[in-house]
C-alpha cells in the first residue's frame, strides 16, 4: 500500500553537516521498524554536469531543493530545436540529483537496500563517494545495497545520482529525471530480497484456492543462518484466513534459498474486472521466536485462461477487452508519478467502459499496476519497443545485447504478483518481425518470461502481420497481437485455427476537442494544427473506430483491442509531425492527436463513440458540440449521435428531423485506402443526419424498448461572460502529493459553454496548496504547464492544485478581462481524515 506507508514513517530531524563548511541542513532517517521509507524528500538538482559531484564534500547548497518525483525536462521551456516527436522539451542532456542523509548508531547492523522505482535515464549511482553501478533503460526498477559503505553516528551520507539522458532516445516524450519514487528498505541482514515473493493460485475452485508462496530468502550476513518463514493470508478487511508456518532451514553466508510454502483458503472471493478483490500475503522470517523481517504482497484469486473459441476467459468466463494503450506522461505535470493523477486518468476511462491497459511501450510505474489491481483494469504489461534494430538513434537497441535480460527479468519479478496483469508483451512493432531469424529473439524473450512466470502467455504488438507469419516470428509468442489489421483477423484464423488473437494496437484515429470543419477527411493545414473532431480522420496505417468494432463484432473469438491511445501525450503530434521533413510549418504541434481524451483530462467526442460501444448506462453524446457555425447559416452539416440506446431523434429548434436506428441505420464514411479502395466505409455505430445550419438548439432523445433514457442538447451560445470552476474534488489530503483538477469553462451570461472562447484566464491560488500545473488539451500551443495563467482551448481550460503538507483551505480566484471571476475552496485534511 504505497499512499499509506509513503508519509507516516520518514521523520525529518534536522541537524548539521559537520563535514560540509558552509553548513547545511541534513535530514536523518528515523528507524521505526517499518521495512520500507520513502525516500522523496530533500534532494538537491543540478540540471547540467557537475564534475566532481559524486564526492561527498561537494558544495551543493547553491543546487535546487526539491522532492521527488521530479521531471525535468516538462519545465520547459518548448523550443522547436528539440524534437517535437517528444515533445519539444529538453528530455537530453545532463542532470545530477545529490542527497544527504544521516543514520543513528543504533542502526549499526540493519541492511539498507535504495530502490529507485524509475530514472530517466543512463543513470549512475554513488553513495560516499563509491560508484554503486546504473541502469541505461529508464523504465526500469533498479536497487542497490548501501550498507557497505554507509556512516552512522554524525557523518552524513551523500547519495549521488547523475542522469545523462540522450537526444534521439525516444519515440515520444519520455521525461527526464528521477521521475518515479525512491525508496529506502531497512531489514535485517537475513530478509526477504526484493521482489523476492512470487505468490500464485495453481488450483481454484469456489470451495477453496490453493495458494502457493514461494518466498526468496537472502542471507546478506557474514554468518550462516537458521530461520523459519511463516505465511499469513489477510482478506480484503485485514482479517486472517490461512496461516502456514514452515521448517526451520539454513540460509549460508551469501546466498539465497527459496522457501516453498502452500496455503489453502476456504471459498476464495475472485478477483475480477467488475469486483477486484485483494489479498495480503504476510512473510515473516524468524529467527528463534524473533521476527527479523516482515514483508507483505498484494495478490488475487481468479483464474486466466485463453483458447482460440472464446478468446479470453477470466475466471471462466469469456470477456471482450477494452483496452488502451497509455503513454507514461500525465499531461502538465509530465513524467512525475503522482498516484491520484493516475488514478484519474483510469477513472475517466473506465467511464467510457475501458477494461484493459497496454504500457505502451515499456515497463510501467508501479502505482499503475496497483491502480489496476484495485480498479479491475486487466493489463498487458510491455518490456520494449525496440530489440536490435533501432528506430531511432539511441534508442534501446544500444542496450538490448547487455541489458535485455536484466531488464525483462526484473521486470517480470516487479511485476508478477499483479493479478490485474494477464500477459507479458515481448515488444511493439519490433522490426525483427521482419528478418529470418528475428523469431529467436522472440523465443529467447518469451523464454525468460515463462522462466520467471509459467502462470501467463506471452504476446507482442505485430504490425507487419504477413511477414511475422512468414518468418516465424509469430510462432514464438503464446497469443498474437496484431496491430492495425483488423481486416485480416478472419483470415489469419482460418489459416491458424489453434491461435489467440486479438486487437495489440488499434484505430489511431485523430482529432482536436471541439474543432470541426468540412470536408470530413482533410487535415487542417497549418497555421490552426487542429483536427477535425467528427472522428473520421486518421493517418495511413490507421482507421477510426467504427472499423474495428465492425471486424471485432463479427469475430467475436478475437478477444478484444487496446485502443491507440485513451489520452493524449507528450510528443509525436502525428499528422504534424510526420509532415515534418516537407512542412515547415507543423510547430508547434507538440502533443499527439491521437487520444480520446486530451491531454487536459477533458474527453473528446471519441470518448463517446467507445462509450456506446462498452458500455450499458444509458447515454447519448451529439457531434458537433459546436451549434456556434455563424457565417455557415444554410450549409449543410453532419450531426452525429453516439449512443448505446435502441434509437435517437433529433430536433433543431424543436422540430424533428427524424429517428435513426442503431445497428441498422448506417452511414457511408470517407476512410483512408488501408480500409477499404474506394474510401468508403458503412458503419452502423453512429447515427447521422444532414442537417442545414441554423443558429438554435440541436436536441437529441435516445430511446430504448420505445422509453426515452436519455437526452443531450447542444445550444448555440451567446458571447463569454464568465467563468466558472468545477473541482474534481473539493476535499483531498493534506500529504504535499494530492491533487484537485478544476475544470475551468468560459460561459455566456446562460450558463452555457462558448464552444469556441480562447480567454486568457488567470488563477491567484493562496492557503494550503499550489498550482501544480495548467494545461488546456490544445497539442499545438508553447504555453508552459507551469504558470499561473492558462489560455482556454475550445471553451475549456484546466487548473491542478497540489495540496500543502499543513491541512487547510486552497482559495482560488479565477479572473479574466471582460468576463465576471469565479472563487472556489478545496480543503485539505489529514490522510485518515480525507480517505482515499
Ligand atoms: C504505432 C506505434 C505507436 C504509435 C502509433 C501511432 O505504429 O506502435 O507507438 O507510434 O503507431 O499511430
Amino acid at each position: 500500500m504505497v499512499r499509506s506507508c509513503t508519509y507516516l514513517i520518514v521523520a525529518v530531524v534536522l541537524s548539521l553537516n559537520s563535514i560540509n563548511a558552509k553548513a547545511q541542513q541534513v535530514a536523518a532517517v528515523q528507524i521505526s521498524g517499518e521495512r520500507r521509507v520513502n525516500f522523496d524528500g530533500n534532494w538537491r538538482f543540478y540540471k547540467g554536469d557537475a564534475p566532481g559531484a559524486e564526492s561527498p564534500g561537494f558544495e551543493d547548497s547553491h543546487w535546487r531543493l526539491l522532492r521527488l518525483p521530479h521531471d525535468w525536462a516538462i519545465e520547459g521551456p518548448f523550443d522547436e530545436a528539440f524534437n517535437a516527436s517528444t515533445g519539444g522539451l529538453p528530455v537530453s542532456g545532463t542532470g545530477w540529483y545529490r542527497k544527504s542523509f544521516l543514520l543513528p548508531e543504533s542502526a549499526k547492523g540493519r541492511l539498507f537496500t535504495i530502490m529507485f522505482d524509475g530514472a530517466m535515464s543512463n543513470s549512475t549511482v554513488w553513495l560516499n563517494g563509491e560508484e554503486l553501478g546504473g541502469r541505461p533503460y529508464g523504465y526500469s526498477s533498479f536497487f542497490f545495497n548501501l550498507t557497505p559503505h554507509l556512516h552512522f553516528g554524525s557523518e552524513p551520507n551523500v547519495i549521488a545520482v547523475r542522469l545523462q539522458p540522450e537526444p534521439n532516445a525516444s519515440r515520444w516524450y519520455p521525461g527526464a529525471g528521477i521521475y518515479r519514487n525512491v525508496w529506502l528498505d531497512i531489514t535485517a541482514p537475513v530478509h526477504v530480497a526484493e521482489w523476492g515473493t512470487y505468490v500464485t493460485t495453481p488450483e481454484v475452485t469456489n470451495e477453496k484456492a490453493t495458494v502457493s508462496v514461494k518466498t526468496d530468502v537472502r542471507n546478506q550476513s557474514e554468518k550462516d543462518a537458521n530461520i523459519m518463514v511463516r505465511q499469513t493470508v489477510l482478506d480484503h478487511a485485514g482479517k486472517t484466513v490461512a496461516k502456514v508456518s514452515g521448517e526451520s532451514t539454513a540460509v549460508s553466508s551469501d546466498a539465497t534459498r527459496t522457501i516453498p510454502a502452500t496455503l489453502t483458503i476456504p471459498h476464495p472471493h475472485r478477483w475480477d474486472m467488475d469486483d477486484p478483490y485483494l489479498y495480503t500475503v504476510v512473510t515473516e522470517v524468524l529467527e528463534g521466536d524473533r521476527v527479523i523481517d516482515k514483508y507483505t504482497t498484494t495478490f488475487g484469486i481468479r483464474t486466466i485462461a485463453f483458447n482460440p473459441k472464446e478468446g479470453f476467459l477470466l475466471n471462466g468466463k469469456p470477456r471482450k477487452i477494452h483496452g488502451v494503450c497509455l503513454h507514461l506522461d500525465e499531461g502538465p505535470l509530465g513524467t512525475a508519478v503522482n498516484w491520484r493523477a493516475k488514478q484519474r486518468e483510469l477513472e475517466i476511462l473506465k467511464a467510457a467502459g475501458v477494461n484493459g491497459l497496454r504500457t505502451s511501450h515499456n515497463p510501467p510505474a508501479p502505482e499503475m499496476l496497483e491502480l489496476c489491481d484495485r480498479m479491475g483494469i486487466v493489463v498487458m504489461d510491455e518490456v520494449f519497443d525496440m530489440w536490435k534494430i533501432p528506430k531511432v538513434a539511441n534508442g534501446y537497441s544500444k542496450y538490448f545485447d547487455e541489458w535485455s535480460e536484466r531488464d525483462l527479468r526484473d521486470m517480470a519479478r516487479r511485476d508478477r504478483n499483479h493479478p490485474s496483469i494477464i500477459m507479458w508483451s515481448i515488444g511493439n512493432e519490433i522490426p525483427e518481425q521482419k528478418s529470418a531469424d528475428g523469431w529467436k529473439i522472440a523465443k529467447q524473450l518469451t523464454d525468460w518470461f515463462h522462466e520467471e512466470d509459467p502462470t501467463r502467455p506471452t504476446t507482442s504488438a505485430m504490425n507487419e502481420w504477413a511477414d511475422a507469419i512468414r518468418t516465424h516470428f509469430a510462432d514464438y509468442v503464446d497469443l498474437k497481437g496484431f496491430n492495425y489489421s483488423p481486416m485480416h483477423y478472419e483470415q489469419i484464423m482460418k489459416e491458424h485455427p489453434d491461435w489467440v488473437v486479438f486487437g495489440s494496437e488499434t484505430e489511431s484515429c485523430v482529432s482536436s476537442r471541439g474543432e470541426y470543419h468540412l470536408p470530413l477527411l482533410a487535415y487542417e493545414k497549418p497555421p490552426s494544427h487542429q483536427v477535425n473532431s467528427y472522428d473520421t480522420v486518421a493517418p495511413v496505417w490507421a482507421y477510426c473506430p467504427d472499423v474495428e468494432f465492425t471486424y471485432q463484432d463479427k469475430l467475436p473469438s478475437v478477444f478484444g483491442e487496446f485502443v491507440w491511445t485513451g489520452f493524449d501525450y507528450l510528443g509525436e503530434p502525428t499528422p504534424y509531425w510526420e509532415w515534418r521533413t516537407t512542412h515547415e510549418h507543423d510547430w508547434p504541434a507538440r502533443s499527439s492527436y491521437f487520444g480520446f481524451v486530451d491531454l487536459a483530462g477533458f474527453p473528446k467526442d471519441r470518448y463517446y463513440l467507445y462509450q456506446s460501444e462498452w458500455t450499458k448506462k444509458p447515454m447519448v453524446h451529439l457531434v458537433p458540440q459546436n451549434w456556434n457555425l455563424q457565417g455557415h447559416e444554410g450549409e449543410t452539416w453532419p450531426v452525429m449521435a453516439y449512443t448505446n440506446a435502441d434509437e435517437v431523434e433529433l430536433f433543431l429548434n424543436g422540430k424533428s428531423l427524424g429517428r435513426k436506428k442503431r445497428l441498422v441505420d448506417t452511414w457511408t464514411m470517407p476512410v483512408g485506402t488501408k480500409v477499404s479502395e474506394d474510401g468508403k466505409f458503412v458503419t452502423k455505430y453512429r447515427l447521422v443526419w444532414e442537417v442545414p445550419y441554423q443558429p438554435g438548439t440541436l436536441k437529441a432523445v435516445a430511446y430504448s424498448g420505445g422509453k426515452q433514457v436519455a437526452e443531450q442538447e447542444v445550444r448555440t451560445a451567446g458571447a463569454p461572460a464568465r467563468i466558472k470552476l468545477i473541482a474534481d474534488r473539493s476535499l483531498i489530503h493534506a500529504d504535499g502529493d494530492d491533487l484537485s483538477y478544476v475544470t475551468v469553462r468560459i460561459e455566456d451570461k446562460d450558463g452555457n459553454l462558448c464552444p469556441t472562447a480562447d480567454n486568457l484566464v488567470h488563477f491567484n491560488v493562496t492557503g494550503a496548496g499550489d498550482i501544480a500545473g495548467v494545461g488546456n488539451g490544445n497539442a499545438a500551443t508553447t504555453e508552459p504547464f507551469q504558470a499561473n495563467h492558462r489560455n482556454a482551448f475550445n471553451g475549456l481550460a484546466l487548473l491542478i492544485l497540489r495540496s500543502r503538507t499543513e491541512p487547510g483551505r486552497i482559495h482560488v480566484v479565477a479572473t479574466s478581462e471582460g468576463l465576471a471571476e469565479a472563487q472556489i475552496e478545496v480543503r485539505t485534511e489529514p490522510f485518515a481524515a480525507a480517505k482515499k
